[in-house]
């Protein structure tokens, strides 16, 4: 609009049914964009205004847009096993964890699988083909002539199954994990002794699964594997981070949710005291604690531990205990535990650290999953619906009665760190997500060959759950 379009306003707040004194129409010829500036006044003025004066105009034009602290995202925290664990090493607790582990996960597979106990294949001397078994995968071998013998037991017996080298199936194989749940369906042998294989299923996420969405555009960022108290800790790219979510652009971001390796914690690998720029595991703490201060106050903070942590080792990892706890106290931080489950505004968030991919990377071949690709490695353990399920590698599993690394229920967000790569996939409309780290490579990781990706935050709008990657260094 231009200077001689007084009367242009007029008119439209006449359509409007406003009328306006003089003083008040210029008011909004000056304005940058005086359509949208009468659209605002039509939506704040009071109901009863008719004719609007200039005390009116200015007051609208100065309504801030709603700020983080006008608003407040409902958080819940849906599973927290701090407190919870009672596993006291016997034979019995393992015992117990891996029967949990199979009745709960044979259950999802039940539904596409007529399956019967391990036992009765002894028994049956009819209905030979058509066999379906469930079972936990305890072996996987190759025979000398190539082909796949895997061993599978429920809580009757163990029973071996063959898969023939020229099978379908055969590359399926590369892709389980030892003490995985499974089920096959195949043709029994006539002396009952090995089923031969014709399909493979794992408990995987429904095709048809949706992921819910919120109601309303509010963010969440998710960052891991910070190692503060490291000489390596990427501190002045945090500072850009924090200072971006001060900024217009960070508005709708409610929650901050960092997953594990909040500290590089002291003793965690061979020389590590010499990488480190503090040597306490607790002034480690007080850093971050300070560098979480700088987060502006109405963005929540959700912690849960990794393996570079002041907690046990043993998975699931409880919450930071009372010492640290009260270190973030006056940041009101949500500190949860290893894995932990969240829900913002009904979206389900499955926070878990990531220790489990090393085995992962290690027992499934390159191509499939590598450290260049953990969200590959968060895919498996979803279609497994396990989040570690190989015991007596190199993840400490502790013996619970109750398995809290299955993945009972289909998590909308799945976010983990560890691997200090980035990776963000969609499966089955499961949003997977690896958010690198904030340390630069140390000597140890040069030694080693990893190639850290840093600073890096991942924004997933709870609305359309779309993930926007952001670097900050
Ligand atoms: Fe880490
Ligand atoms: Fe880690």
């Amino acid at each position: 609009m231009s200077e001689a379009s007084l009367g242009r306003i007029v008119a439209l707040l006449a359509a409007e049914g406003f009328t306006a004194e003089k003083a008040a129409v210029r008011c909004i010829q000056q304005q940058g964009d005086p359509r949208a500036a009468i659209n605002s006044i039509i939506e704040h003025v009071p109901d009863e205004t008719v004719t609007l004066t200039e005390a009116d105009i200015e007051e609208v034009l100065t309504v801030e847009p709603p700020t983080r602290s006008d608003r407040t995202s409902e958080i819940r925290v849906v599973a927290d096993m701090t407190g919870a664990s009672t596993g006291t090493g016997t034979f019995d607790d393992f015992l117990a964890l891996f029967r949990d582990r199979y009745d709960r996960l044979s259950t999802l597979l039940r539904d596409r699988v007529s399956a019967r106990s391990i036992a009765s294949l002894q028994t049956t001397n009819r209905a030979r083909h058509g066999i379906g078994v469930i079972g936990l995968l305890t072996d996987v071998r190759s025979t000398g002539s190539g082909h796949w013998v895997l061993e599978l037991e429920d809580r009757t017996g163990a029973c071996r199954a063959l898969i023939h080298r020229d099978n379908d199936l055969y590359g399926m194989v590369d892709e389980l994990l030892l003490d995985q749940v499974l089920a096959i369906e195949g043709t029994l042998a006539d002396d009952g002794g090995i089923i031969f294989v014709d399909a493979l299923h794992q408990p995987e996420v429904p095709m048809s699964n949706q992921a819910t969405r919120a109601d309303e555009s509010i963010e969440v960022a998710l960052i891991s594997d910070l190692h503060v108290g490291s000489q390596e800790f990427a501190e002045g790219a945090w500072e850009t981070f924090v200072d971006w979510l001060d900024t217009s652009e960070a508005q709708s971001i409610e929650h901050l949710i960092i997953s594990g390796d909040l500290v590089d914690g002291v003793g965690v690998y061979p020389n590590q005291s010499k990488e480190l720029a503090i040597v306490d595991v607790y002034d480690q703490y007080r850093a971050a604690a300070e560098q979480l201060q700088a987060v502006p106050s109405d963005i929540q903070i959700t912690i849960i531990p990794g393996n570079h942590d002041a907690v046990r080792l043993a998975e699931p990892q409880p919450a930071f205990g009372e010492r640290i706890a009260k270190m973030f106290e006056s940041i009101e931080a949500r500190l949860v535990s290893n894995p932990g489950w969240i829900e913002i505004e009904g979206v389900t968030f499955l926070l878990y650290h990531g220790t489990s991919f090393d085995d992962v990377i290690a027992s499934i071949p390159g191509g499939i999953v590598e450290y260049e690709r953990p969200d590959a490695a968060m895919v498996q353990l979803l279609r497994k619906r396990h989040l570690a399920p190989t015991y007596g590698s190199r993840t400490r599993i502790s013996p619970e009665p109750i398995d809290h690394l299955v993945i009972d229920q289909v998590p909308d967000v799945f976010h983990a760190g560890h691997t200090h790569t980035t990776g963000v996939d969609t499966y089955r409309d499961v949003r997977v997500i690896n958010t690198g780290t904030w340390q630069h490579q140390t000597p140890f990781q040069r030694q080693v060959n990893i190639d850290p990706d840093v600073a890096i935050a991942a924004i997933v709008d709870l609305q359309d759950l779309s993930v926007t990657v952001r670097s900050f260094l």
